[in-house]
């Protein structure tokens, strides 16, 4: 059982949240895109766009975009959302939002120069052919790979590369001795381990699994082969104890316990792990998306891996950002809105603009401040908290 495996890089991206710091991110649960579909449209393209969905469950809080205001799940518990995404073995095409076959795994440049009719099958189109790798390249009278075209339209190979033996229209590179187990001829002469392989100290080229495959052996590229005992889940390639977790980015080893991923924590109420962030993430102005990766709640911005408050207008040299729009001045960060400190203690306005109890106001909007009772709550609570901060700056030395 290996615990620190590489954490799996897997093809799922994130789609743009409004301010998503990363596009492209490591998994997490899949797609997570807000699909939305015109309001018009045939009957016959919903029929195809229904194709290859499936659903999948994402923990909400991945979708919270503002502080204080969690989101309520609509899948199996409020810590979920049932939402649409492409079934395994397919992508959603970035202009039309159809759920379309993926040939990723299998191609390196996803199928460019060719036709991908079903998940991994990559068809060339005419006048190209599949390399040792996947792509599809060009071949004579255009070119050759790591060879030249003669004029009569075949391929002659260059020094220490051979023709390929079954289609004869591109030349691989030639190794005098055979290569190992699952070893290959990369270069001339030179042989590496074969794609999904991983050399080790003292077994040569192993195959790797990612994630690891947990109480299980890993017998072929992401192929997991389990202890006796131990099962994998619908859907899952990590071998587990039977368990009534979710245990997603990690697996169970027992009914009750889930071995989380690195970089992964485990949450009480979806009962899976969830990325791990840095304080100021993790707990307060952001959603840690992916380990290491916040997206900042709405009024916040970015400072390494930190969700900062953002003050528009610069607080000013006795001042900081102490929330959205708000400057604290001074030690004891008496509260000002929409203004800047000028000094210590002194919440300065732009012209034109007063400044009452927490904030910077235009005269004409001053009486209006009072109307609501929501409002007179909020003033009465932050003459108390400025009364504090007063008492502490006055006294608290
Ligand atoms: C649940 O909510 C998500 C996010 O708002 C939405 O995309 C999805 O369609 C909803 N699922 C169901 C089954 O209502
Ligand atoms: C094409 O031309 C090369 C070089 O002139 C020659 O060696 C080769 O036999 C020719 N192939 C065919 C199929 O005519
Ligand atoms: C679980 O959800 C509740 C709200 O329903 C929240 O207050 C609490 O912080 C959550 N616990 C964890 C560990 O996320
Ligand atoms: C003051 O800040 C609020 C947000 O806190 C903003 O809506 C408003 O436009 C600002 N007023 C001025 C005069 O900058």
């Amino acid at each position: 059982m290996q615990f620190s495996g590489p954490l799996a890089v897997l093809t799922a991206l994130l789609v743009a949240f409004p301010g998503l710091i990363v596009a492209a991110s490591t998994e997490l649960y899949g797609d997570i895109e807000n699909s939305e579909y015109g309001d018009f449209e045939s009957l016959s393209q919903t029929r195809e766009r229904q194709q290859h969905l499936c659903h999948r469950e994402v923990p909400t809080v991945f979708f919270q975009t503002e502080k204080d205001s969690p989101v309520r799940g609509n899948g199996s518990t409020i810590y979920y959302h049932r939402i649409e995404v492409c079934c395994v073995g397919y992508r959603r095409d970035v202009y039309s939002k159809d759920c379309v076959p993926d040939c990723s795994e299998s191609s390196p440049d996803n199928c460019r120069n060719g036709f991908c009719r079903s998940p991994g099958n990559c068809e060339c189109f005419a006048e190209f052919v599949r390399n040792e790798y996947g792509a599809c390249i060009h071949t004579c009278p255009i070119a050759c790979q790591n060879g030249r075209c003669y004029l009569n339209g075949t391929c002659a190979c260059h020094q220490g590369f051979v023709l390929d033996q079954d289609t004869r229209q591109f030349c691989r590179p030639q190794c005098s001795q055979s290569c190992g187990t699952h070893e290959e001829c990369v270069a001339p002469g030179q042989c590496d381990c074969s794609p999904g392989y991983r050399r080790t100290a003292d077994l040569g080229c192993q195959p790797v699994c990612a994630p690891d495959c947990g109480f299980g052996k890993c017998v072929a590229p992401n192929q997991c082969e389990c202890f006796a005992g131990f099962i994998k889940r619908p859907n899952r390639n990590v071998c587990e104890a039977e368990c009534y977790l979710n245990c997603e980015n990690g697996f169970c080893e027992s009914r009750y316990k889930c071995h989380c991923r690195e970089g992964y924590r485990y949450n009480e109420n979806t009962t899976s792990c969830l990325p791990e962030c840095t304080d100021n993430c993790g707990q307060g102005n952001g959603v840690c998306i992916a380990p290491g990766v916040c997206r900042c709640f709405g009024g916040y911005e970015a400072h390494g891996a930190d969700c900062r408050p953002k003050c528009e207008r610069s607080c000013g040299k006795y001042g900081r950002c102490v929330a959205p729009e708000i400057c604290g001045c001074g030690q004891g960060q008496q509260h000002c809105r929409n203004g800047s400190c000028d000094d210590v203690e002194h919440c300065s306005c732009p012209a034109g603009e007063t400044h009452f109890i927490d904030r910077c106001l235009k005269p004409e909007h001053l009486s209006q401040q009072l109307y609501t009772s929501e409002k007179r709550k909020h003033f009465n609570r932050q003459l108390a908290y400025e009364f504090n901060a007063l008492i502490g700056r006055l006294f608290d030395f």
